[in-house]
């Protein structure tokens, strides 16, 4: 069996990574350590890797489909990781990730106006999705009760009787790191099905679920779900592949599936990745172990990060997560003012954590702090966090 060594250090400065080569960009300062957007510095199981370097050696680089073992290898992970058969037809056209999907949909399944219902704080391109194709936000807010993100059921019945067209559910939760449970599911499926809303059921974080949780696919659930919701995944969160852009919808019934095929053709998004496909089909094969080893080691970052926090923050609420490597703290305690945090982080510690205010809600005075990076990382991060906030008032 192969041991991963999560531990060791990627030189990701020049790049031209997204995370790493915009600090000066984007916080003023070169050396800002960044710990936001959500990739990972590790490098995918070899498998991926060698599949990907013998595809850049093949030296042509043409247009590309998605032959049987894409489907086969798809199908057989949904079956193995989630328990959840699918038919190789509900697999619609790919797009180059997720939140193209879900514009998609609400450019095909909403009008101008309509609304378009999201639980806050949440992941901030859903918002830029409904307001950019000018739909109306409807924010179902999230409630945290005793360290723990729960829905308001009742507020989403009324709102969903009040004409909303979609509902997009973020299952397991960025940033609130929930995994659903059947039950909540349950409810929030048969109030939308009542009144006539659409799910789509955002579930790019399923595989990065830690023990004791089990994340349930919305569609799995039952039939009459399956029927009025899209699922929309990618390998891109679960093995770091976010820059080869293959990102997949499952959409079981088939007049949706038609209208979702037809909309993305459209735009003519359903062209597929060179790298894409082949690092889809071999990490969906080869890359079980890999993910276990993965989830133990992000596991093992998140309680150093809450023990840091314990000693040296206590002022901060650790928000734990049941799923993802993304840690909502509240850092009110600190600062309420999204600026003033910002100030902290960038000027005073030079680090980048993501500022809480863009997940929209409550949420100013919170930071989300990505945790899939080696721990020697992580630990320099919070080390240089916790010096700037004791300079400024000592515990
Ligand atoms: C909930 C959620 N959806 C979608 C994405 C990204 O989707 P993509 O890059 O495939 O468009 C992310 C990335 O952080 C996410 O957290």
């Amino acid at each position: 069996m192969t041991h991963y060594d999560f531990d060791r250090v990627s030189i990701r400065t020049g790049t031209y990574s997204y995370k790493w080569d915009q600090s000066e960009k984007l916080f003023g300062h070169k050396d800002v350590l960044p710990l936001w957007v959500a990739d990972m510095d590790f490098e995918p199981p070899k498998e991926v890797v060698e599949e990907v370097v013998r595809r850049a050696q093949l030296g042509v680089y043409g247009y590309t489909i998605r032959p049987p073992e894409y489907f086969e290898a798809v199908s057989g992970w949904m079956k193995r990781r989630h328990g959840w058969d699918i038919r190789h037809e509900w697999l619609s056209s790919s797009t180059p990730g997720v939140v193209p999907a879900i514009s998609v949909i609400v450019q095909a399944f909403t009008q101008p106006g309509d609304k378009v219902i999201l639980q806050s704080p949440v992941y901030y391109p859903f918002y830029e999705v409904i307001r950019m194709n000018g739909r109306t936000i409807v924010d179902n807010p999230l409630t945290l009760r005793n360290g723990r993100f729960e829905m308001d059921f009742e507020l989403l019945e009324r709102q969903a009787a009040d004409g909303a067209k979609l509902l997009l559910l973020c299952t397991p939760h960025n940033p609130g790191g929930r995994v659903w449970s059947r039950d909540e599911l349950v409810r929030a499926g048969e109030i939308c099905l009542r009144h006539g809303v659409l799910i789509v059921a955002d579930e790019i974080h399923h595989d990065l679920v830690f023990r004791g949780h089990r994340h349930v696919p919305f569609a799995s659930i039952r039939d009459d779900f399956a029927q009025h919701s899209f699922t929309l995944v990618a390998p891109s969160k679960t093995f770091n592949l976010a820059g080869l852009q293959s990102a997949l919808a499952i959409v079981p019934n088939d007049e949706l599936r038609r209208r979702y095929n037809t909309a993305v053709k459209t735009l003519s998004l359903h062209m597929e990745p060179y790298f894409g496909i082949p690092a889809l089909i071999s990490s969906y094969t080869h890359g079980d172990e890999w993910l276990e080893q993965l989830i133990d080691y992000l596991e093992g970052n998140v309680q150093f990060l809450l023990d840091f926090v314990k000693e040296r923050l206590p002022e901060v609420q650790v928000v734990r997560p049941e799923a993802t490597y993304l840690v909502w703290m509240d850092c009110s305690a600190i600062s309420r003012e999204p600026a003033d945090l910002k100030k902290l982080m960038f000027e005073e510690a030079r680090v980048a954590f993501s500022e809480g205010s863009v997940f929209g809600g409550q949420a100013a005075g919170f930071l989300r702090v990505n945790v899939a990076c080696p721990r020697a990382t992580l630990a320099e991060a919070l080390g240089r966090f916790a010096n700037a906030v004791r300079a400024r008032k000592p515990v």
